[in-house]
């Protein structure tokens, strides 16, 4: 299929179910896209779900296992498997957004900006991809959840509420528990995950950055004030009372702090 549309090679990245041929469609993607190989954005295209390979077995976030002690390799393979399954939905979800809102009046930037996301969770989950290869392991060797992409489901009818759910809340959470991690993976010399997870996290400020910036650009359009309008939608999404994040470093850089006071 040849794609004359930026719309239309998302659809084929959402389609794809291998997920090193969505990291490679993405990558190319990137390229046609940033040398103006890609004309237009194309018309609208809304999936219902995208294509994934036939492992892993995906669970439901409660039945999943729990491990404990980074020391253990197993471990340290769960964990990486689980940030893995992460970053493909990641690369769907950045695909879905280019995608499906394209009746906003968005400027050129803003599918810019997405492009470059999809592109860097392909990136990424080549990286865990890797290590979990060092590892003697595999994307699909363990089980996962399907928690991210049932957030798009519930916010496929409106971008002001993906934006407050996907990057601004979800992304976000990512930038909470990394540092810790990280700390964790040193003290245990696994010198090499933890140079991963950092270059996940430090691409991942920039994530939620972006994702801030085009809320508030569209809050600011439609004269809806973003803190309160970012605080209605979290109340919405979850049904019980969620507590508030910490204010952290990640999140600051993030332009999140404003959110959280
Ligand atoms: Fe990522
Ligand atoms: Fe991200």
């Amino acid at each position: 299929m040849s794609c004359k549309t930026l719309s239309e090679n998302a659809l084929k990245i959402l389609m794809t179910a291998n997920p090193y041929r969505k990291c490679y469609f993405t990558l190319k993607a990137f390229n046609q896209w940033q040398n103006d190989q890609i004309p237009e954005i194309g018309e609208s295209i809304c999936i219902e779900h995208p294509r994934r390979p036939n492992k892993p077995t995906i669970l439901l976030p409660k039945f999943m296992p729990r491990r404990r002690g980074l020391n253990k390799k197993n471990t340290r393979i769960a964990l990486l498997h689980s940030l893995a399954h992460v970053e493909l939905n990641a690369i769907d979800l950045a695909w879905d957004i280019i995608a499906r809102f394209n009746n906003y009046n968005l400027p050129l930037s803003f599918y810019n900006d997405w492009v470059d996301i999809a592109k860097d969770e392909a990136i990424h989950f080549l990286m865990l991809s890797k290590r979990l290869k060092e590892l003697g392991s595999k994307y699909g060797h363990l089980e996962a959840h399907g928690g991210l992409w049932d957030a798009a489901k519930k916010t496929s009818h409106n971008l002001i509420y993906r934006l407050a759910i996907v990057p601004m809340y979800f992304e976000a959470r990512g930038l909470d528990v990394s540092p810790k991690m990280i700390e964790k993976l040193k003290n245990v010399k696994d010198e090499k995950s933890a140079k991963c997870l950092k270059k996940i996290y430090f691409d991942e400020i920039s994530h939620v950055k972006i994702g801030e910036y085009w809320f508030r650009w569209i809050c600011e359009k439609n004269e809806m004030n973003p803190q309160e309008t970012w605080k209605n939608s979290i109340n919405q999404f979850f049904r019980k009372k969620i507590p508030i994040p910490e204010n952290n470093i990640g999140r600051k850089k993030a332009n999140m702090s404003i959110y959280l006071s």
